[in-house]
């Protein structure tokens, strides 16, 4: 049955990225950045609400939902598996269609640039027996999905793909789908994800073993969803995850808190623009998420946490920041994971250092948004710093950075903030030449900077 229902609404998620025209953006130095700011909401979490949500019994609620493109496909990929999902106020609301019992959907689900939501998705719909069509913007058709619709394959799940597991793809889950045990050869939260998801729906005990850990906000938002999940972890930190299929989730109030990525920007302008003091409330500080800022206060940075909290089974607090001097460290490969997506926020950080900075264990970072290893050596060069890029890993050998370079972003969003943010301590302003793809994860991005002090035009 196909389903016609909520299909429309917001179509913000395929806004971007099909052949937008680009809107380029300049940086240039300032000084004494100050105020107090909150970053939206954690992407990962919002993500995973929204899925929880749609398969739950009854009504989820959420504030603090990330409102920027990539949430807002997953939130119409949902529709278009049948649940209702609308903000109200300021709270968005998933009407649950219940554990199995999603709707085979009409039209293609279009995730743009969001790898995260597409992949979790993929799992959501393995136990289905149904085709989903799944397609998205040229940086996601250009990702491997294999590292996902492999281990879903031996559930039964049938793919179907032009060009070898890239989007656009369709895949039909089995008519009987098995459970399956599935060990995560790369450290990677959204493959753990998708077998988890996909567990939800095939009877019997779904096991993911993961030897090193990653975001767990998976694990934990099912455990609160009342999903039946166990967790044992060996000696060695091998964790070994298992949901039952099958059994129904219940509606959860879900509060959202601040994406420590999204604050990385804020922190690392505050901490290389002479003479600032900001503070970041809100952020998110579960330890799987926190690499960034350990690094940081090992290169020397003043950062205090204050107001420590918990809310909804994550820890946050607030972040005060000041100008420091940054000197280089050695980053070990077994900190990739909790950070994973702020290495060219830390490249930048690290430009300003003295000395050397190896970032090391940086393979995974060839398959994000873009290739962001090369992408971020040669947004250096381009301004002057000198830096080796090696297979998986990264010098960068800081001091005095010239700027007055162009980078070019290939539609990744966080290439464009890093490299903004170096520009507002470069001896010359740098440019980036696309802005749009900040919209998938940070609508507020220039605003904000520019409540701190920051000089975009
Ligand atoms: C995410 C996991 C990470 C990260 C991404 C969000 C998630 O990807 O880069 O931005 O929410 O599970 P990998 O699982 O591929 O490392």
């Amino acid at each position: 049955m196909a389903n016609s229902s909520h299909n429309s609404g917001d179509n913000a998620g395929a806004s971007h990225g099909h052949d937008h025209t680009p809107v380029p953006l300049q940086s240039g130095p300032v000084n004494n950045l100050s105020g107090t700011v909150s970053v939206p909401g954690d992407k990962s979490i919002s993500h995973r609400s929204l899925l929880l949500g749609a398969i739950a019994d009854g009504q989820t609620r959420i504030t603090g939902l990330l409102e920027a493109d990539d949430v807002m496909a997953t939130a119409n990929a949902m529709r278009g598996l049948g649940a209702k999902v609308e903000k109200v106020d300021d709270e968005w609301r998933v009407d649950g269609m219940g554990n199995g019992a999603l709707l085979e959907p009409e039209a293609p689900l279009d995730f743009g640039n969001a790898g995260t939501g597409s992949r979790l998705c993929m799992g959501l719909v393995t136990g289905y027996d149904f085709p989903v069509k799944f397609i998205g913007d040229a940086s996601l058709s250009s990702r491997p999905m294999g590292r996902v619709l492999n281990p879903l394959r031996e559930t039964g799940l049938q793919v179907e793909s032009a060009e070898g597991d890239r989007l656009p793809l369709t895949i039909h889950g089995a008519p009987l789908p098995v459970p399956i045990t599935y060990r995560v050869p790369v450290a990677s939260a959204q493959v753990k994800s998708a077998v988890l998801l996909a567990g939800l729906n095939i009877a019997g005990k779904t096991t993911v073993i993961e030897p090193v850990m990653t975001r767990d906000h998976t694990e934990k938002m099912l455990a609160g969803f009342g999903a039946e999940i166990s967790i044992k972890t060996d000696d060695d930190g091998t964790r070994h995850i298992t949901v039952t299929g099958q059994q129904p989730l219940q509606a959860q109030q879900v509060t959202v808190p601040g994406d420590p990525s999204s604050s990385s920007f804020a922190i690392v302008a505050g901490l290389i623009v002479p003479g600032s003091d900001i503070t970041v409330k809100n952020v998110l500080l579960n330890p799987t998420r926190t690499g960034l800022f350990d690094t940081l206060v090992e290169m020397g940075a003043d950062l205090t946490i204050s107001n420590r909290r918990q809310s909804g089974g994550e820890d946050i607090g607030d972040i005060r920041v000041r100008s420091s001097n940054l000197r280089g460290v050695t980053v070990p490969a077994e900190r990739a994971p909790s950070m994973i997506d702020e290495y060219p926020v830390l490249a930048v950080a690290a430009s300003f250092a003295q000395g050397e900075t190896h970032m090391q264990g940086l393979d995974e970072l060839r398959v994000k948004e873009c290739d962001r290893l090369a992408v971020t050596a040669r947004a250096l060069e381009a301004n002057g710093v000198d830096c080796t890029e090696g297979e998986d890993d990264l010098k960068v050998r800081g001091g005095t950075v010239n700027g007055g370079g162009s980078v070019e972003t290939h539609l990744d969003h966080r290439i464009a903030m890093s490299f903004l943010v170096m520009g507002m301590a470069a001896q010359e302003p740098v440019s980036v030449d696309d802005t749009v793809m900040i919209n998938t994860s940070f609508r507020e991005f220039v605003p904000l900077m520019k409540s701190l002090g920051a000089d975009f035009n």
